[in-house]
């Protein structure tokens, strides 16, 4: 097999089979296939697409490039939840406590943050001692024991994607749909789950803008999951603005805490209700929607998902004192209301700019070896379709550098638009795609 014939087969607009697929895949990530030749097949994909077997073909290939998680010594049904990223999307933190107290088991791999999203790996360092790299026994034993562990993403999963990933990115060849969908369900297959339910994000915070491309992509990364043999939901959700009302590392946990207390924003209560749901109906634990939401909602009521969540930090060596008293977990030495300079209502929030606001005070990565500091971020007091008038506040900012706050400040301000007629707020779940 040579890898220019291939190349000529996908530019004339054939359907590559699965033995080729794996020899360049594979190929290309032993290094015998040279980045010229693979960037002109990603460009040939771009143009050409990729039909439901190529699609999966790939994301199998891609799979099976390095290591793979070994859940084997974990009994039932593992079922995973993947966001595709978003500017306040602590979602992982209140909801694997809640549907492993409804007695789920979540097996999961989580990404640190990069650019203007957070990841749930540095959120989860904002407890003392939490560590995040646990042996293959002990966290398949957390898992058998308590029901959840989360550890970070190992460097030997699906390194193919990774070079790829690299060289898309150079390339021009990001945005095809059978790319990005192959890209991130390969990670998702090598990590293990029996189930997995998709957050795909739609909105100015998100990867995807257009509802339609989030509609498309959230198609085709079902589709790849159930031919792959596991049953895989994906939710529709809103990022036109953040998620809940805080930003930033540390002030994310202690929303993600307020909501395991049954004090949590209105708006990330729904996500994790609806996303809970179809965890338990994946996993076996309850048979309709309303059920299932019966049982979250007893989690939380009862204190069992505030009690899970405790136990699952200390069982990956973390301090559980923040659980109960939010005053240990980081905090910024500078605080400060940021007052509207308008009045009207609030008609849209730029959300990545919100996001990139945290990122300047220090809240996020610039580069992967950037150090972040967990204590900065801001927490919304108004949103989209809030009144206000000049001096209200619209958030709270927390930092550790005057200059950079007032950098933030100015930009945050940017990101609000206003207008003189009542708006209508957009509803968070967009549509809900079930095998
Ligand atoms: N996230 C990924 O992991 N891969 C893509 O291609 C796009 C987003």
């Amino acid at each position: 097999m040579r890898m220019y014939d291939l190349i000529i087969k996908k530019r004339n607009g054939e359907a590559l089979l699965r033995d080729e697929i794996d020899f360049m895949v594979q190929g290309y990530t032993k290094g015998t296939i040279p980045d010229y030749q693979m960037a002109a097949m990603l460009m040939a994909v771009y143009f050409q697409g990729m039909n439901e077997d190529e699609t999966l073909y790939l994301t199998e290939s891609m799979e099976h490039s390095g290591d793979t998680l070994d859940l084997s010594m974990i009994q039932g049904i593992k079922v995973d939840k993947h966001s595709t990223g978003g500017v306040g999307d602590k979602t992982s933190l209140a909801l694997t406590p809640m549907v492993a107290a409804c007695g789920i088991r979540v097996a999961k791999m989580s990404g640190r943050g990069l650019g203007h999203t957070g990841g749930t790996i540095d959120k989860l360092e904002s407890f003392p001692g939490f560590s995040t790299s646990l042996s293959s026994a002990q966290f398949q034993k957390n898992v058998n024991e308590i029901g959840i562990a989360i550890i970070g993403q190992t460097a030997d999963l699906a390194p193919a994607d990774k070079k790829l990933y690299a060289l898309r990115d150079v390339t021009a060849t990001v945005d095809n749909m059978s790319l990005i969908a192959s890209s991130i369900m390969s990670k998702k297959l090598a990590s293990g789950a029996d189930a997995i339910v998709l957050d795909v994000k739609t909105g100015s915070g998100a990867f995807m803008k257009k509802e339609e491309d989030s509609f498309a992509l959230a198609r085709e990364m079902t589709k790849i999951g159930n031919n792959a043999g596991r049953k895989t939901y994906a939710v529709v959700s809103d990022m036109d603005q953040p998620l809940g009302f805080a930003v930033g590392n540390a002030l994310e946990v202690k929303e993600a805490l307020d909501t395991l207390n049954g004090k949590g924003p209105a708006d990330f209560m729904e996500l994790c209700m609806t996303l809970g749901s179809y965890m338990l109906i994946a996993g076996g634990r309850a048979k309709t929607v309303e059920e299932a939401r019966k049982m979250l909602i007893d989690s939380v009521n009862s204190g069992r998902a505030l009690r899970k969540f405790a136990e699952f930090i200390r069982a990956q060596g973390g301090s559980d004192a923040a659980v109960y008293d939010p005053a240990f977990l980081p905090q910024a030495r500078h605080e400060e209301d940021i007052l509207s300079e308008t009045e009207g209502y609030i008609s849209h929030i730029e959300c990545d700019e919100i996001g990139m606001c945290s990122l300047i005070l220090g809240g996020g990565r610039e580069t992967k070896e950037s150090a972040i500091d967990l204590s900065v971020g801001l927490v919304l007091r108004k949103k989209v379709g809030d009144y206000v008038k000049k001096g209200d506040v619209l958030a709270r900012m927390y930092g550790n550098d005057t200059e950079k706050m007032a950098q933030a400040k100015e930009r945050f301000l940017r990101a609000y638009r206003f207008c003189a007629e009542k708006v209508e707020k957009s509803p968070l779940i967009k549509g809900v795609i079930i095998p």
